[in-house]
């Protein structure tokens, strides 16, 4: 049997990659979920134990049980404009349930910590290519309750030795290309899975929000990342910490910025249907550009992001659309 590697948030979309990828390369998932925007059934790689952040007796429990020699910690609520409505509920479950999750991994003797931060960090510095050492200014509750666990682990390595990698995903999108998981959010915010909708005509057309940014199509422009290099690369970095080298924080992007036209246009090309949408207002929180200067996770994790081509995340998702999904 291979080492045990606690997953939280693993019945989620980001987390359920995460196991395969971790079963692939020989360890044993266990999956920590509470189930409130996870699915059952997308543990499919490893033990699951049921419990919430914030149960830190629930938590001893579980590495008392399992004993593992990391964590990969997903869980998080992760809309940004929700975050902006009802921010302490951010606060409350992203910050407080972490610092939980990273107190009982020191008292358990788990001293490695891989982490799920995001570019939403670095807030919106508009024509700039973000790199690690960019000043983090987020400018929605997500962001800053995500820089803020970012800022306790490092406050954990001084005084308990916990080692971590922070990944600072960009935007993420695509799916299992073998279909055994996906993207499935309730309800659903992000762009490729409402628009796919739309083409399929199980919602209503999507609307863009907003055309008056100050790029070259006045839409937003973002940096998207396959989920399966996002998840190869998180297994690269427990591989970075079991090899005893220092805590390090890497931009997961291609560097490559696509606007909300472009990804309608390379959606329209690789189904070879019309995307009915709309123009709209703006939403609150949202960034004018976010792209990542990723050459770090290239040239010291040895990252690959080969399937992050437009092309291949929408053709996975669209995949993943027609054939799979959980119950709802
Ligand atoms: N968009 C639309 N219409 C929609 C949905 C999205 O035009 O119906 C636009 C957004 O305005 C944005 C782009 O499509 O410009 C991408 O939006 P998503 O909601 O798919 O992703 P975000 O960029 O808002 O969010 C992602 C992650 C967050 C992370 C954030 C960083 O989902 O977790 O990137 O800003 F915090």
């Amino acid at each position: 049997m291979g080492q045990n590697v606690l997953v939280t948030g693993g019945a989620g979309y980001i987390g359920s990659h995460a196991c395969k990828a971790l079963k692939t390369a020989g360890f044993v998932p266990v999956t920590f979920d509470n189930l409130v925007t996870g699915w059952k059934e997308a543990v499919k790689f490893g033990p699951f134990a049921q419990g919430d952040l914030l149960d830190r007796a629930r938590l001893d429990e579980v590495f008392t049980e399992f004993q593992p020699v990391a964590v990969m910690h997903f869980a998080a609520l992760s809309q940004v404009g929700e975050s902006m409505s009802e921010p302490g509920k951010y606060w409350r479950n992203n910050v407080c349930g972490s610092l939980n999750l990273i107190e009982a991994a020191v008292d358990a003797g788990c001293k490695n910590f891989v982490f799920s931060s995001t570019c939403a960090t670095y807030g919106d510095q508009d024509n700039v290519v973000l790199d690690e050492n960019s000043a983090q200014f987020p400018i929605n509750a997500y962001g800053a309750s995500k820089r803020a666990i970012e800022d306790i682990l490092r406050d954990f390595q001084v005084s308990n030795g916990l080692r971590h990698v922070i990944f600072r995903y960009f935007n993420v999108a695509g799916a299992d290309p073998d279909g055994e998981v996906g993207e499935f959010h309730q309800p659903e915010t992000h762009l490729i899975p409402l628009m796919l909708d739309a083409i399929d005509g199980k919602r209503d057309a999507l609307t863009i929000f907003g055309t008056d940014y100050e790029t070259p199509d006045g839409t937003c422009i973002r940096d998207y990342v396959h989920v399966c290099d996002l998840v190869d690369a998180h297994v690269l970095g427990l591989k970075w910490l079991q090899d005893d080298k220092d805590s390090r924080v890497f931009n997961l992007g291609t560097g490559s910025g696509f606007s909300v036209r472009d990804v309608i246009d390379h959606s329209r090309n690789v189904t070879n249907r019309e995307v009915p949408f709309n123009e709209g207002a703006r939403r609150a929180g949202d960034c004018t550009k976010l792209v990542s200067g990723s050459s770090r996770a290239v040239s010291e994790l040895g990252w690959n992001p080969a399937r992050s081509t437009l092309q291949t995340m929408i053709a996975d998702a669209w995949r993943w659309h027609q054939t799979g999904h959980y119950s709802e």
